[in-house]
């Protein structure tokens, strides 16, 4: 799909800028690198109390992030699904996905990114959702849900560990669920994954029939699913 997606409105502007947009882009990505200075999750607690004010600010500084976020669920989310958002963060990707689901569950490790996240949930009226502030590895759903999705979470995990949180992912899900991931690439900042590892990471989980989206210069959606 690659950059296929993006709009052909003011195409000549935009080619015009292109390059420019994607070296702000790159270098803003670089700067996701700060999360190799938080080596607990009580560090990654403390980041985002002092950083969720500024979050949505900094992000909302590209349409590349929204557009990939509305990718993500126009790829993965189907009417009626009930949906898990992993490291939901302020809830983006969880209002995005509310409008389509059927229900939305958003989890986090920041209980100040959870408050920010109901605060915005609650000023858009929005009823289909739950938020809950918790760890990937610390969550039991009664339930398993048709599909997780999961964006800019990865970067926080450990890359030995990556595999494991996609199996908490991988359980999350029903036979034939599908996960949905969005992020950057390794290929433009060590923190995230390469094609190859993301391949090897959701293989090891379990996932099967694995696509990835490379979006807007540095962005990746990846979509995989559980076996029946
Ligand atoms: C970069 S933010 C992304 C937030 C949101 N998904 C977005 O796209 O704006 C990463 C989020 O992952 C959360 N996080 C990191 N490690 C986690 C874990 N083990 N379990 C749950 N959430 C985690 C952080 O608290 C943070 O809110």
């Amino acid at each position: 799909m690659s950059d296929t997606m993006v709009s052909e409105d003011n195409a000549p502007l935009r080619k015009l800028f292109r390059p420019v947009i994607k070296a702000l882009r790159t270098a803003y990505i670089q700067g996701t690198t700060v999360v190799k200075l938080m080596p607990s999750e009580r560090a990654i607690q403390l980041y985002y109390k002092y950083r969720k004010k500024s979050y949505d600010l900094q992000w909302s500084m590209d349409p590349g992030y929204r557009k990939g976020l509305k990718n993500l669920v126009d790829l993965v989310i189907e009417q009626g699904d009930m949906v898990l958002d992993v490291g939901c963060g302020t809830g983006s990707a969880t209002i995005v996905a509310a409008d389509k689901a059927k229900e939305v569950v958003g989890i986090d490790l920041s209980p100040d990114m959870i408050e920010l996240a109901i605060e915005k949930v609650n000023k858009k009226r929005i009823e289909n959702t739950c938020l809950f502030a918790t760890s990937v590895e610390g969550y039991c759903p009664e339930l398993p849900f048709d599909k997780v999705i999961s964006s800019f979470m990865i970067p926080h995990v450990k890359p030995h560990f990556r595999p494991a949180i996609y199996s908490c992912m991988f359980n999350f899900l029903k036979p034939g669920g599908t996960v949905g991931l969005f992020g950057s690439r390794g290929e433009v900042c060590d923190v995230y994954e390469t094609r190859k590892e993301i391949e090897e990471n959701l293989t090891r989980a379990g996932f099967t029939n694995i696509e990835l989206h490379d979006v807007y210069d540095i962005y990746r959606i990846a979509v995989a699913r559980k076996p029946l």
